[in-house]
């Protein structure tokens, strides 16, 4: 991988911040967006725009087929079995809180389960929390071991004759754990227990099949992909996207509508009421585009290689405390400092250009489980070289150099 050439598709990176270059480790938070993104965006507004899915004048046909188009792009680099499968959403959150409302309505039931991780962002708790206040469902938490991660055997032993559904994260936002999605999900559909994934974190990072991983839904956030803000990617199996009621009412999701009956569109109209993100969508194919000529094998091994460097640096860094040492970590490196807040951390670094993330990073249960208010976040995307983390390091020692440590 060039990553200098990869790191020029990028124009963030001609900016100064405060005088230096700039040193991105936040993409566990958000990605930099390439050249080729940002201008499809622009050449859709200037030359090509029009809503999607309701004229048929030229403009109207032809956005609608670029629209078309990324659905089936989306479809292929996840392989999903069919392209009814894929639904576009504001974000993840929305995702989840599109399965979470739906199974909620038709399926689940005063006394069920629902099986999550103490690994789960808040956008992977929250709206299962709902269905605790208003349909009496029970949340239960498998445990994090001391390295950070999720088992298998915890999770077999969480799971009870009343578990419904088992909603988990594919790699944890805070210590990087990959967790053994597969054999969870077999584990699971051998009981009848429904899996849905948090894949936030891992479809920018990892190899995605949603044959051979046969979770029933997949949430993704395009903007951790290279890809623009408000929107997300609900991939659901056909079987349930058919069975489950509409999440959202309007123009685009129906069928028929009568004084006294209405009947819903086809998959995916159903979940996608209202004008969508059409820039955004058309723009996202880009980024698909994007990770495919690098190659996702490629990202992967780039990324392992810069979390092991950087996991060797901040171990020796005294003072430095890692959180989670799992065995099959993805590119987040969590940390404390004794006796600096996370905060004063993050906005030390960011004078010599180095940006973090710090606070909970939404996973307030995972930070409680620690014994710990917050943590600093470094994380890293396709971009990153090993003299970022050099400089992460030195940064560090700057702070901690102010701080008398
Ligand atoms: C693990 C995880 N889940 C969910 C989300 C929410 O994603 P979105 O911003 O697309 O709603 C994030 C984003 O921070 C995340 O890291």
């Amino acid at each position: 991988m060039n990553i200098d050439q990869i790191k020029k598709e990028f124009p963030i990176f001609d900016e100064k911040i405060k005088n230096n270059d700039l040193v991105y480790l936040d993409s566990a938070n958000s990605s930099q967006k390439p050249k080729v993104v940002v201008d499809r965006i622009n050449e859709f507004y200037t030359k090509q725009f029009s809503n999607v899915g309701r004229s048929v004048h030229y403009l109207a046909v032809a956005a609608t087929n670029l629209y078309e188009n990324t659905r089936t792009s989306v479809q292929k680099y996840i392989n999903a079995k069919h392209k009814n499968e894929i639904v576009f959403t504001k974000g993840a959150t929305e995702a989840l809180n599109l399965v979470a409302n739906t199974l909620g309505q038709s399926h689940l039931k005063e006394g069920d389960e629902v099986l999550i991780t103490e690994l789960e962002h808040h956008s992977n708790y929250v709206p299962w929390h709902f269905l605790r206040k208003s349909k009496n469902i029970k949340i239960n938490f498998a445990e994090i071991n001391e390295y950070g991660e999720i088992t298998l055997e915890e999770i077999e032993k969480k799971i009870t004759s009343k578990t419904k559904l088992i909603s988990i994260t594919h790699l944890s936002n805070v210590t990087g754990a990959i967790l053994p999605l597969k054999e969870i999900t077999q584990l699971a559909h051998s009981k009848g227990i429904i899996v849905v994934v948090d894949g936030c974190q891992g479809a920018p990072h990892l190899k995605l099949d949603m044959q051979d991983l046969d979770c029933d839904f997949y949430a993704i956030s395009c903007h951790k992909m290279y890809g623009p803000t408000g929107l997300g990617v609900l991939y659901g199996k056909k079987k349930w996207l058919e069975e489950l009621p509409p999440y959202q009412g309007g123009g685009g999701m129906i069928n028929e509508v009568k004084k006294d009956r209405i009947s819903y569109g086809e998959l995916p109209n159903k979940y996608e009421a209202g004008t969508m993100a059409t820039a955004q969508v058309i723009a996202f194919d880009q980024s698909i585009k994007f990770l495919e000529s690098i190659g996702i094998e490629n990202v992967m091994k780039h990324e392992a290689d810069l979390v092991e460097y950087g996991q060797e640096l901040l171990q020796k860094n005294n003072s430095v405390k890692l959180i989670g040492n799992p065995k099959n970590k993805g590119g987040v490196l969590s940390f404390t400092i004794k006796g600096v807040h996370p905060h004063d951390i993050a906005t030390i670094l960011d004078e010599d250009g180095v940006a973090i993330r710090a606070g909970h990073h939404c996973c307030q249960i995972l930070h409680d489980k620690l014994n710990i208010p917050a943590s600093a976040r470094a994380s890293v995307g396709v971009y990153n070289t090993k003299e970022d983390l050099d400089q992460l390091n030195e940064s560090i020692n700057n702070c901690k150099k102010i701080f008398n440590l």
